[in-house]
């Protein structure tokens, strides 16, 4: 297997970084990377210095990711301080997901509040669909038509106002998608919960922003599937890596998105 068309649509039961290093260069469009974060027990979570992970993955991503591709790297406010990743990527944005709704565990500092997903690209990115996910204003009608007849928005470039009835950029604090609760529909299974399943429009607003019909989509951290399922409703060519074979099983029945060699390993290990 080295053309990247012989992963599409596939999950790896394998290390991220195993499978990365069978890709070829420059030959994904998009990268989706919600792993560790260090800071729970999970086996999974625990890495030694979260950075220096983080940066490995970036050079990874760096040499896997077409020009002009995008890689969202998820983790918490430190996850990327003091190293040197502006060798391999741009950083866009630190998007911050903003969960209000968390309970405040903390009695010594104030509790974290929100996650960040760091938004790279190689280069200038060749895909941003604004239109795609435009998120409504939340502006009433008197005050924006008011707002509209200020002459600096008037006058703005293009003789365009800033006012879309599309609606308006989602900006870079993320407060309006909540995380998943016991009581969510698409809630896998409790044991799920906070760790590791993400909501849908999370991974939708990413894969639709930074990528296009059936282009190649890799979730470095498949846990329940999350990323598989939206980016194969969306008709992108995704494929992604899971260590735990378990969770592999899940995400495929969820996607409907085949284990690579599934009959191999179940035999192997006795699963399936
Ligand atoms: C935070 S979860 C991903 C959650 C996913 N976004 C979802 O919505 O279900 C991280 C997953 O990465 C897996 N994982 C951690 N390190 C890995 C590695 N080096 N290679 C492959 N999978 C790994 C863990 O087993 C876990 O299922």
């Amino acid at each position: 297997m080295n053309q990247i068309k012989d992963f599409h649509n596939r999950i790896f039961i394998e290390d991220t970084f195993d499978l990365m290093g069978r890709l070829p260069e420059n030959s994904v469009d998009l990268i989706v990377a919600d792993g560790p974060y260090a800071v729970t027990t999970h086996q999974w979570d625990k890495v030694s210095g979260i950075q220096e992970y983080n940066l490995n993955l970036i050079k990874n991503f760096s040499r896997i990711l077409k020009p002009g591709g995008s890689a969202y790297l998820f983790g918490k406010d430190d996850c990327i301080d003091f190293i040197d990743y502006r060798r391999y990527l741009n950083l866009n944005a630190r998007l911050i997901w903003y969960q209000p709704s968390r309970l405040a565990q903390g009695r010594k500092n104030f509790t974290k509040n929100y996650d960040i997903i760091c938004y790279f690209s190689k280069g200038k990115p060749s895909t941003f669909n604004l239109d795609d996910i435009r998120v409504p204003q939340l502006v009433e009608l008197t005050q924006r038509l008011r707002c509209e007849n200020v002459p600096s928005v008037k006058q703005g470039r293009f003789n365009k106002t800033k006012f879309n009835p599309k609606g308006k950029n989602p900006g870079d604090v993320w407060g309006d998608i909540k995380q998943l609760t016991y009581r969510s529909k698409e809630l896998i299974n409790r044991q799920y919960l906070n760790t590791i399943q993400k909501p849908e429009r999370l991974l939708e607003r990413i894969i639709k922003a930074s990528s296009n019909e059936t282009d190649t989509v890799f979730d470095a951290f498949i846990g329940t599937g999350t990323a598989l399922k939206v980016g194969a409703d969306l008709n992108r060519n995704i494929f992604g890596a899971e260590k735990e074979p378990a969770l592999a099983f899940l995400a495929s029945k969820r996607s409907k998105i085949k284990i690579s060699q599934e009959d191999d390993f179940a035999l192997a290990h006795k699963v399936g």
